[in-house]
C-alpha cells in the first residue's frame, strides 16, 4: 500500500505504525531516493532542482515496484502522486490519501522541523495544496487526520482496506511464512 498526501500530512509517522501493526515492512520513497543519490534531498534540490529530483524519485520508484514485496507500506513524498507517470506505476496497488486542513498542514510543517525545499510561504504553500489535491483525490481512500492520533488512523485504513492487525493474525501469518518482515526504520 502507499501512502500519499501533502507535506506534513504525516505519511511518515502513520507509516511506520501501520507497518509495525500489520507485520508488514516500511520503506520511505525519500530515504530510497536519498539513499539511491547518496544526497539529502535539500542537497538534490540545490544540486538539479526539482526537474532533477522528480527525475530521481520517479526511478526510485520505478525501482521500488519491481521486486515491492505486496505486504509493504510505502510513504511517497508529497509530489510523487502528482506525477502522472508514478500514478501509473501505482495503477495496481492500493493508496491511501491522508487529508488535512491546509492551515493544519502548514501548521504541522513548520513546527516538525523537517526542511522542505517546496515549502516557501503560506501562500505559495496553500497554492500548491489546491493544486495537487485532484490528483491526491485519486488515491484509493481518502483518511481525514485532523485532530486525530495515529492509532486511530491506522485502524481505519485497516478497516476500509480490510486488512488483519497482527493481533487478528496478520503478524502470525507473517511468522508462519517463515519470512517475518523487519521494519527499515526509515524516516525523514
Ligand atoms: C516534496 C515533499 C517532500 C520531499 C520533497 C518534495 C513535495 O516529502 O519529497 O521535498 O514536492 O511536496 P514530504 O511530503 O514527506 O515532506
Amino acid at each position: 500500500m502507499f501512502l500519499v498526501g501533502f507535506m506534513a500530512s504525516g505519511k511518515s509517522t502513520v507509516g511506520p505504525e501501520l507497518a509495525r501493526r500489520l507485520g508488514w515492512e516500511f520503506v520511505d520513497l525519500d530515504s530510497r531516493v536519498e539513499a539511491r543519490e547518496q544526497k539529502s534531498v535539500p542537497e538534490i534540490f540545490r544540486d538539479v532542482g526539482e526537474p532533477g529530483f522528480r527525475l530521481a524519485e520517479g526511478n526510485a520508484l520505478q525501482h521500488l515496484t519491481q521486486s515491492l514485496d505486496r505486504n509493504s507500506v510505502v510513504a511517497l513524498g508529497g509530489g510523487a502522486f502528482a506525477q502522472e507517470k508514478n500514478r501509473a506505476l501505482l495503477r495496481d496497488w492500493p493508496s491511501v490519501f491522508l487529508n488535512a486542513p491546509v492551515e493544519e498542514l502548514w501548521r504541522r510543517s513548520l513546527a516538525d522541523g523537517v526542511e522542505r525545499p517546496l515549502r516557501k510561504n503560506r501562500d505559495q504553500f496553500g497554492q500548491l495544496h489546491s493544486a495537487r489535491l485532484p490528483f491526491y483525490r485519486q488515491a484509493t481512500i481518502t483518511i481525514e487526520t485532523a485532530g486525530r492520533d495515529v492509532i486511530s488512523i491506522c485502524s481505519e485504513i485497516e478497516g476500509a482496506l480490510q486488512l488483519p492487525t497482527a493481533a487478528e493474525g496478520g503478524r502470525q501469518e507473517s511468522a508462519m511464512s517463515g519470512s517475518p518482515k523487519s521494519q527499515s526504520g526509515e524516516s525523514q
